[in-house]
């Protein structure tokens, strides 16, 4: 498959794998996460590490593409999440360890795609956030899921329910990055951390990967399937088509409760 959003470089069994749509901030559409899907499924047997960033210097991923969206309704939305949900899954379960490199915005999709994978390093430009409830709608990539198995309940509460953003040093204080470091130096420490994990062997990285994830993963696939259910029903919601319009038009959303 040809892919117009994605860049891939490859060498020496280390991969990475750029979102690349300039004019939205590397918004995921649905032709980009059928692209990720299919990249992740038929990922070259030599790949032992791959590592995930954004094309450009503003943007990892600011979130699903909220234009495509604004006019679903709840069987597109509830397919919408699915198709965001299945990619990220086939990411977090994929035999290698694959690393986000977190460049610049990481909101919404965005911090879901960087949580599907298995280590997030990134710039001190970086800024995170799951604003979806903003936008009318509930975080649809398995962000309830991942966000609060990763910093607990209650910061994943607060970050959901208030949209907030927060900078690289949040993040790594609260758990959700394992490092920060200067933008120019971010793809050199991620290269290094992929050299570090390809010298170990594939097989037992593959297992502790699997251990990892079995308890982690107890609940995970009836967890993410309730959440794109929900994802959906926020689409048959007056509150949903005002709060994408609102960020269309550039204005602040007037919610109603419907
Ligand atoms: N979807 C579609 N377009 C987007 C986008 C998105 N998520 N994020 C940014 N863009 C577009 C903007 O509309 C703008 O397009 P135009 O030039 O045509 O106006 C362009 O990218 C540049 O963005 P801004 O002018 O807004 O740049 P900024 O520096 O002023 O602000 C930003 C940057 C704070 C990231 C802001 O763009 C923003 O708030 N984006 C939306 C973030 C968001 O809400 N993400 C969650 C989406 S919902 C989701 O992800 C659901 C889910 O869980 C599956």
């Amino acid at each position: 498959m040809e892919y117009s959003f994605l860049k891939i470089e490859s060498k020496d069994g280390i991969c990475i794998m750029k979102v690349s749509a300039p004019k939205s901030l590397n918004a995921l559409n649905s032709t980009i996460l059928k692209e990720i899907d299919d990249f992740v499924s038929n990922l070259d047997k030599s790949v032992r590490v791959l590592i995930i960033t954004g094309d450009g210097e503003k943007a990892f991923v600011a979130g699903a593409d909220i234009a495509e969206m604004a006019n679903l309704n709840e069987q597109q939305g509830y397919e919408f999440s699915k198709l965001g949900a299945l990619a990220f899954r086939r990411i977090e379960t994929l035999e290698i360890p694959v690393i986000a490199a977190v460049n610049g915005f990481c909101l919404g999709g965005g911090c879901e795609l960087a949580m599907a994978c298995d280590i997030r390093i990134a710039s001190n430009k970086a800024k995170f956030g799951q604003p979806e409830v903003g936008l009318g709608i509930t975080p649809g990539f398995s962000g309830t899921y991942r966000l609060a198995k990763l910093v607990g309940q209650g910061y994943a509460k607060e970050m959901i329910f208030t949209g907030k953003v927060i900078k690289a040093d949040e993040a790594l204080r609260i758990g959700l990055v394992n490092a920060v470091y200067e933008p120019e130096e971010l793809m050199d420490k991620a290269m290094e951390m992929a050299q570090t994990i390809k010298e170990k062997a594939p097989l037992a990285l593959q297992y502790a990967k699997e251990c990892i994830n079995e308890s982690y993963d107890l609940y995970a696939d009836g967890a993410i399937e309730m959440e794109n259910k929900d994802f959906g029903r926020c689409f048959a919601t007056e509150d949903q088509k005002e709060g994408m319009a609102a960020f269309l038009e550039k204005r602040k959303p007037n919610f109603v409760g419907k």
